[in-house]
């Protein structure tokens, strides 16, 4: 599209800036409630929660009080919810067989969302990081993380989580063929129903810092992430990684992070037209709330900025922590 250029004072693109009024009129982007995919974390216990210090405002909660933010996020017209589970590095083990027990945290939660909120849907994380010893994402053998076995557990614990009520697996991990392998799965389980948002553009980034705080990871890594996440510098490889994914059944597609990855965000919309979505992760989010707090950036101003920013990228929705707060000061 080539836009008409008209000569001033012909054109003077201050008059639809001049009143609140116009500028509504003619905004482009807007957000809503229903953009927003609210990350929950749980881990065990009753009626309590326990503060994130890397994200303040961010707390773990246990699985009754995941139940309840299902209703406050029906309540304020937030679509989805995310469980990841926090697992203290006593409970890791080198299978991690935690991770496709049915009654682990994370499922337990997914259970307890859908019976308080069924209307919420319930969208999961699917790794071996929560459960591994070494907190990586797949298995470990002689210091290499070993795909074709990883992928078989990821199975399991998608089999599961569907089982569970989930609606929406997020497998995020960045294993090759663990799309179409739980895709087939779910079909010959009858879970043909159940949507993969896949973590497709997954970047080996050092603004997960703060979530492997919260999910009890950061004490648990040895080494890095770099020989499965993408590296920062490609673009053209995650073209290559939404094709992949939408041909192995995933029906949405996820970058992540957000507000580094926003020229991703577009390519992938531009080149695909699919059903989009970011993630805000938690560095963005304690980066902002740290700057909030020292009462350098306005908090709300900031929050809403970024979002909107990522519609303007093309994202159909983001996955944020300042999903509740976003929600409430948008009216939801
Ligand atoms: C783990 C996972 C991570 C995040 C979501 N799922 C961290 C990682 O890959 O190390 C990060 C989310 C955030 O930082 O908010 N598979």
């Amino acid at each position: 599209m080539k836009p008409t250029v008209a000569p001033f004072p012909t054109a003077r693109l201050r008059r639809l800036r001049r009143t609140p009024a116009l500028r509504a009129l003619v905004r482009e982007t807007t957000l809503a409630p229903s953009d927003f995919i609210w990350p929950l974390f749980v881990t065990d216990g009753v009626d309590a929660e326990e503060p994130i210090p890397s994200m303040p405002g961010v707390s773990r909660l246990t699985v009754d009080r995941v139940a309840r933010a299902a209703k406050q996020a029906e309540a304020l017209g937030i679509p989805a919810i995310c469980i990841f589970p926090y697992t203290p590095q006593s409970a890791r083990t080198a299978d991690c067989a935690m991770a496709w027990d049915p009654d682990n945290i994370a499922n337990r939660a997914i259970r307890a969302a859908k019976e308080a909120a069924p209307g919420v849907a319930v969208m999961t994380d699917i790794a071996l990081d929560p459960y591994n010893i070494d907190g990586q994402d797949g298995f470990v053998e002689d210091g290499h993380i070993v795909n074709d076995r990883t992928v078989e557990a990821l199975v399991k614990m998608a089999l599961v989580q569907a089982e569970c009520g989930a609606d929406m697996l997020g497998p995020s991990d960045m294993m090759d063929g663990r799309i179409g392998a739980i895709r087939a799965a779910l079909e010959e389980a009858g879970h043909q129903d159940v949507a993969i948002l896949s973590y497709t553009a997954k970047y080996a980034s050092a603004f997960y810092g703060p979530f492997r705080d919260a999910v009890g990871a950061s004490g648990a890594l040895k080494g890095d992430k770099t020989t499965y996440q993408m590296d920062p510098g490609n673009s053209d490889e995650a073209l290559r990684l939404v094709q992949r994914d939408l041909a192995e059944g995933a029906d949405m597609i996820m970058v992540k992070p957000g507000m580094a990855y926003l020229d991703i965000c577009r390519r992938v919309k531009d080149a695909f037209g699919v059903p989009l979505f970011a993630y805000q992760v938690s560095g963005e989010y304690a980066m902002l709330t740290a700057a909030a707090q020292n009462g350098w950036l306005d908090r709300e101003k900031v929050m809403l900025e970024s979002l909107t920013a990522f519609k303007r990228a093309g994202c159909d929705g983001i996955l944020t922590y300042f999903a509740p707060e976003a929600a409430e000061l948008l009216g939801g």
